[in-house]
């Protein structure tokens, strides 16, 4: 579904991404694990569009869609949870959903009542200002808020990052509920019990290079690699 070749990133003159290749195909969950700074955020935004690669390709269904503008990637069909989380913060968590709707004409579209359904405690807060939700009930508008865009393939950036244990417990579960439902998702995670249990492949990121690939199975038992470019 997605396919990224060769990208090198730059911020200004700072080279952050050095030849990032990567594939997700329909159906998976595919985790991007790394260190803080490794440069999960940045691979994802060049998918996305918002710090396009100066070389290399990203293609989407086959489509090369290298630096495509980021609401014409959303319109195609990615939805994208940036890690900081924002949310509208003067608008309710209804209307939050409602300036997201994208109408595919599929009779399983996401709308805000399914939304609801699947994050229950939002329903409850329907009229409450986003800006006043816990940082868990944020991570869910802004999932709801990328599942009303009815996307294909969900970026997920460090979704569970500073919740509390209990809240990622539920977020995982969700996740995992996501991918019965046939989406596709690139998980960007730094906590690597969370991304090994829900992925079905990996890869690692290091200092903006991508040091290591394989199924989840593999990378559980490569104590090395993960001793190595995870753990703190
Ligand atoms: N807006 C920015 N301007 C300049 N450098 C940045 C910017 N955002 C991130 N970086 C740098 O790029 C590198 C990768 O960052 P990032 O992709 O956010 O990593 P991660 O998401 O894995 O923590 C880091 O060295 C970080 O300092
Ligand atoms: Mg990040």
């Amino acid at each position: 579904m997605i396919e990224v070749t060769g990208i090198h990133t730059y911020y200004g003159l700072s080279h952050v991404l050095f030849d990032i290749s990567l594939t997700v195909s329909r159906g998976e969950i595919v985790c991007l694990l790394g260190r803080n700074g490794a440069g999960k955020s940045t691979t994802m935004k060049s998918i996305m569009g918002l710090t396009p690669p100066s070389q290399g390709t990203v293609k989407f269904k086959g489509e090369n869609v290298t630096g495509r503008k980021p609401y014409l990637m959303a319109r195609m069909g990615i939805g994208y949870v940036p890690d900081d989380r924002r949310v509208f913060a003067d608008l309710t968590v209804a209307e939050n959903l409602e300036i997201s709707e994208r109408r595919t004409g599929g009779h399983d579209a996401w709308t805000i009542d399914s939304v609801y359904d699947f994050f229950p405690p939002l329903r409850a807060l329907d009229r409450r200002k986003a800006g006043f939700l816990s940082g868990g009930e944020q991570q869910m508008l802004t999932i709801g808020r990328a599942l009303m865009t009815n996307p294909e393939l969900l970026l997920l950036d460090e979704p569970t990052e500073g919740l509390a244990p209990i809240m990622v417990k539920m977020l995982e579960e969700h996740i995992a509920r996501l991918k019965q439902k046939g989406l596709t998702v690139l998980l960007a995670e730094q906590n690597q019990k969370v991304a090994l249990r829900l992925s079905d492949r990996g890869y690692v990121i290091d200092n903006g290079v991508i040091r290591y690939h394989g199924s989840i199975e593999e990378l559980r038992a490569n104590e090395e690699i993960r001793r190595k470019y995870l753990l703190v």
